[in-house]
């Protein structure tokens, strides 16, 4: 084997150090340092309360802090030597304090173990990204509700299996994803107060025979109690698995308003402009503008249901307690978390910016029969037919003006007649696309006003929310 030494925290019963593929596979520095400003503050809050329960002396904690917070500044600026020799982010600091301050620094890992140490590690970590995520979802919200009120009179075409189908509002469309992100918003909260319970002082796995006081660390590190059973609180992993699942179903959401975004801005659709900041241009093709943050945000998903797929697959089976599996569970954490929030900040920009085209939306919501369905009403409402027979008698009139190449409104009346006799003039009021949306007045539904009250009701929400996050 290698001349290298035996680890020195753990190597008291080793002879050989590891193989270098060991330490290649073992190894997590390289991204678990992440973590070291969450384990830093989880080591002083473990340290005070050493000290408070007289397990170590009140010169050693204070020696302890002194010697974290100078790891701190020195991590934060670029100065600490990560060694991979030192496996993890836990030993790499702790490594560096028995520099730092001497022996004392041996006396932090008392009534402790890397297991409850990484699991409130990261409990930390979630939780800000957790606190991320509704700041940047606000703000998304906002955006969107805020062009949804300046929209809310916009007609556009609403669509089913992308076929144009009835007109709504832009207002109303963009009011739509306010909902959505609202529910994710809701979905990270849950997950937040379940994972706010502190695993700190489980120990390896049963707990310990120190005096230590559990609600002390928990308090001090803004949990709202300490974990219940010691097994569970090194073995689970199910906060982490919660919130990339919240988060799946999020980027979910984003992926589809990136989606339309990308269609809306074709040459085709016409129906928005993406600002210049979110669009880039070809290298070969002088004329082209590409919605690139759109795609880009539209393929996040990826990553993060595999985040999601892949953590299941590491925990599925894992016998309790603690095994090393589970420190595959972060890289792909980290990474799916961060590109949520970019692309959410991304979709924000986007949408801030997005110029609609009225015009064009307005020429597309009268496309495709779209107010086919109105004349079906009208049928129903003012001759007293069932709607079954409305909706044939519609048909029928639809096929006309379709073989005549024409839209409803361009319709003879003599015509609309020979499928129904009882037809009059009045009927071509129901035919615009404007009075079509004014008439959805029903809760929930399409007509400017609705929307436009919607509208100031979240802005006004959202403006509270905005000023907590
Ligand atoms: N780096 C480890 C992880 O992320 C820390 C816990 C190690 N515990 C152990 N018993 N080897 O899971």
């Amino acid at each position: 084997m290698t001349s290298k030494s035996a680890n020195k925290m753990w190597g008291g019963r080793f002879s050989a150090s590891p193989a270098d593929v060991m330490e290649e596979i073992n190894a997590s520095i390289d991204f678990d340092k992440v973590l070291s400003p969450q384990d830093i503050e989880g080591s002083k809050a473990h340290a005070k309360m050493l000290a408070e329960q007289g397990i170590i002396t009140k010169t050693d904690a204070r020696e302890i802090v002194r010697g974290l917070d100078k790891i701190g500044d020195e991590i934060a600026a670029g100065k600490f030597k990560f060694s991979a020799a030192l496996e993890d982010v836990h030993m790499n600091i702790e490594n560096r304090l028995r520099e730092l301050i001497g022996p004392a620094a041996g006396r932090l890992h008392t009534a402790r173990s890397r297991n409850d140490q990484v699991a409130t590690d990261f409990r930390l970590y979630v939780r800000d990204k957790i606190d991320g995520f509704e700041a940047a979802l606000t703000s998304l919200q906002h955006a969107l509700a805020s062009k949804a009120e300046a929209h809310a009179d916009t007609v556009m075409p609403g669509f089913t299996h992308l076929q144009p189908a009835q007109p709504v509002t832009f207002g109303h469309h963009l009011l739509a994803y306010v909902e959505m992100f609202a529910r994710d918003r809701g979905r990270f909260d849950d997950a937040r107060t379940r994972l706010n319970e502190c695993p700190l002082g489980s120990a390896a796995l049963a707990g310990t025979s120190f005096p230590i006081d559990r609600a002390q660390t928990a308090d001090a590190l803004d949990f709202d109690r300490p974990m219940a059973n010691s097994l569970d609180g090194v073995s689970d992993r199910d906060f982490i698995l919660e919130t990339l699942a919240a988060a799946s179903i999020c980027a979910i959401h984003v992926s589809r308003l990136a989606e339309e975004l990308v269609i809306w801005s074709t040459p085709q659709f016409g129906f928005i402009v993406l600002s210049d900041q979110f669009s880039t241009g070809s290298s070969i093709m002088p004329q082209k503008r590409n919605p690139d943050a759109a795609e880009l945000t539209r393929a996040k998903i990826g990553r993060i249901s595999g985040a999601f797929q892949g953590l299941l697959m590491v925990m599925k089976g894992l016998p309790l307690a603690y095994s090393k599996d589970m420190q595959e569970d972060k890289e792909v954490a980290f990474d799916a978390l961060a590109h949520l929030h970019t692309a959410l900040l991304a979709m924000t920009g986007m949408v801030g910016d997005l110029k609609p085209v009225p015009e064009a939306m307005k020429a597309a919501a009268g496309s495709g029969y779209s107010t086919a369905t109105d004349l079906a009403d009208w049928l129903v409402r003012e001759l007293k037919l069932p709607f079954r027979d409305a909706h044939y008698i519609t048909g029928q009139i639809v096929k006309m003006a379709e073989d005549q190449a024409i839209a409803l409104e361009d319709l003879a009346l003599s015509d609309m007649q020979k499928a129904e006799a009882g037809i009059t003039k009045a009927v071509y009021s129901v035919l615009s696309v404007e009075n079509s949306v004014k008439s959805r007045k029903s809760f929930g539904g399409t007509a400017p006003q609705n929307v436009r009250k919607m509208a100031k009701r979240w802005l006004k929400r959202l403006e509270k929310d905005l000023e907590k996050v």
